[in-house]
């Protein structure tokens, strides 16, 4: 059996259509994942690779198309039945319990219990240590899972899967938080349990690591499967362009080659910090932003970006060090403070700004109302400013009084930014800017981030992937636990470079 396509189907989807909504998640797709093979699964984000594993792993129930196990055709109603078929998925989204101990959080679920159904806590303890050292995780079993760091969080759970006694697993976007020992470690786990007759599906933005660690590989694009060939009739260059498409040269340009930043910028300084500092986050920050320039930067989850970020616009208070904005320094007691020092955020959860139920108009005008609040046609103004950001930005939607939440979600993203740009401050602070958006509305954004630059507004571009960093920013800082390891300024600098520093 030593060509792949010998092994027997052990999943096998066809015609598979998924709807949310009005949102189309996958059309018409099919996919077979083969006993005793890793399955790189690679698509932009958007494309539908999540939707898809949800359906083989019993989350979403209602879909068309066919189901076959082992041959036969199969009705999931849970993930349960999922489990109980072999069936185990490491969700993006972790889902590991803080308060509970590694060796509760392995078991979750599957407590073992004596005769009197009393839960035994040191047969626990003992089995998750040994079966967690077994994958090559060295850690405590009786620690509390959130004093872990996130890679090593992730790391726990997909240990909890593998438990599980699943016989296929589907890890989505597994090392997202891990650094690059333990995506070293992960990998060596998965070699050996392929070797014993396990199957996964790997879904990744790391294309170096899809093609080295999978047999297999299928790309997604708009909610449609592409391409499925053995991994090694596969280059990298070819993968991005069947995942992307063409005409988006710019950022193919980001995902595959060395980009030459920009000479350092002599423009004034619209933001400074020195020595920030917010204990557990960040430490000794020192970020210079220039008018009309856009600083990136790049690190792991949990490296204390997202704090940083809180602490630039008012949200979160640093303990020590200083914040300039406009060459004066300010401590911000909050964001409406952060607002007025012409400081704001787009975060990374657009849930959290938006109002999903009120008029794109509202969602858009809400930052400029005290502007405009003694003005008798407010109404009006409103939805004048509001027509004029869906031109510019080029939001697809039928007019300003619709809903927000009819709108896709780069869409909304779009709107989000829409709102500073309506309220010009001195910096934006946008947060995971294209996360789950598809490759149009990705261009869109550099674009507006472009046009943001020439309206003299700094930027700071915070992400975890390297592409959206590379393809948004003039100078790149790397972050790996709340310090800044490199920056990359007028020279050359690729996603490799990036990794390495973070
Ligand atoms: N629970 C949901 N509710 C509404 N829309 C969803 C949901 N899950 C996914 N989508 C939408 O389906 C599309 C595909 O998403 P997803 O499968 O998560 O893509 P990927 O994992 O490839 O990034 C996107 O447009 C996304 O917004
Ligand atoms: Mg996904």
């Amino acid at each position: 059996m030593s060509d792949g396509s010998e092994r027997p189907p052990l999943i096998e989807l066809s015609g598979i259509g998924k709807t949310f909504g009005g949102v189309t998640a996958l059309s018409n797709v099919d996919f077979v994942l083969r006993e005793g093979e890793v399955h790189g699964l690679v698509g932009e984000n958007g494309a539908g690779k999540s939707t898809l594993m949800k359906i083989i792993a019993g989350v979403h129930t209602d879909y068309e198309g066919t189901y076959r196990l082992d041959g036969q055709p199969i009705q999931l109603r849970s993930t349960r039945d999922a489990l109980a078929a072999g069936i185990g998925m490491v969700h993006q989204e972790l889902s590991i319990v803080p308060e509970l101990t590694v060796a509760e959080n392995v078991f979750l679920g599957s407590q073992p219990v004596n005769g009197a159904g009393i839960v035994r806590w040191r047969h626990m303890a003992r089995a998750a240590g040994e079966h967690l050292k077994r994958l090559g995780i060295e850690v405590d079993p009786t620690m509390r899972a959130g004093n872990l760091s996130l890679g090593l969080q992730q790391l726990i759970e997909i240990g909890r899967v593998l438990f599980s006694g699943a016989r296929i697993i589907i890890l989505d976007e597994p090392t997202s938080a891990l650094s690059p020992p333990e995506v070293e470690r992960l990998f060596q786990v998965i070699g050996r349990l392929r070797g014993e007759g396990k199957s996964f599906v790997f879904i990744s933005h790391f294309l170096d690591d899809v093609l080295a660690i999978s047999d297999t590989v299928s790309i997604f694009r708009n909610s449609r499967h592409v391409r499925t060939a053995p991994a090694a009739a596969f280059d990298k260059a070819g993968i991005i362009e069947l995942m992307i498409g063409r005409g988006h040269e710019e950022l193919e340009e980001s995902y595959l080659h060395e980009l030459m930043l920009p000479a350092a910028s002599t423009a004034p300084v619209v933001l400074e910090t020195r020595g920030l500092t917010l204990r557990g986050a960040f430490a000794d920050f020192d970020l210079t932003v220039h008018e009309g320039e856009a600083v990136g930067i790049y690190g792991f989850m949990g490296c204390g970006q997202l704090e940083l970020v809180r602490a630039l616009v008012g949200k979160l208070r640093p303990d020590s060090g200083q914040l300039l904005v406009a060459g004066t320094e300010r401590r911000l007691a909050n964001t409406a403070a952060g607002k007025r020092a012409g400081v704001a955020l787009v975060p990374e959860s657009r849930r959290s700004m938006l109002f999903a139920d009120s008029p794109i108009y509202r969602n858009v005008s809400i930052s400029v109302l005290e502007r405009i609040s003694r003005w008798l046609l407010k109404p009006a103004v409103e939805r004048q400013i509001t027509r004029e950001k869906i031109q510019e930005l080029k939001i697809r939607t039928a007019s300003e009084n619709v809903a927000l939440r009819t709108l896709s979600g780069g869409n909304q993203q779009k709107v989000a930014l829409a709102r500073w740009l309506a309220y010009r401050p001195n910096v934006l602070v946008l947060a995971e800017p294209t996360r789950g958006m598809d490759v149009g509305a990705k261009d869109d954004v550099v674009k507006i981030v472009r046009a943001l630059k020439e309206q003299r507004m700094g930027v700071v571009v915070v992400s975890t992937e390297p592409e959206t960093v590379l393809s948004l920013a003039d100078r790149i800082l790397v972050m790996r636990r709340g310090r800044i390891t490199r920056e990359f300024a007028g020279e050359t600098v690729g996603k490799d470079q990036l990794l390495a520093a973070a």
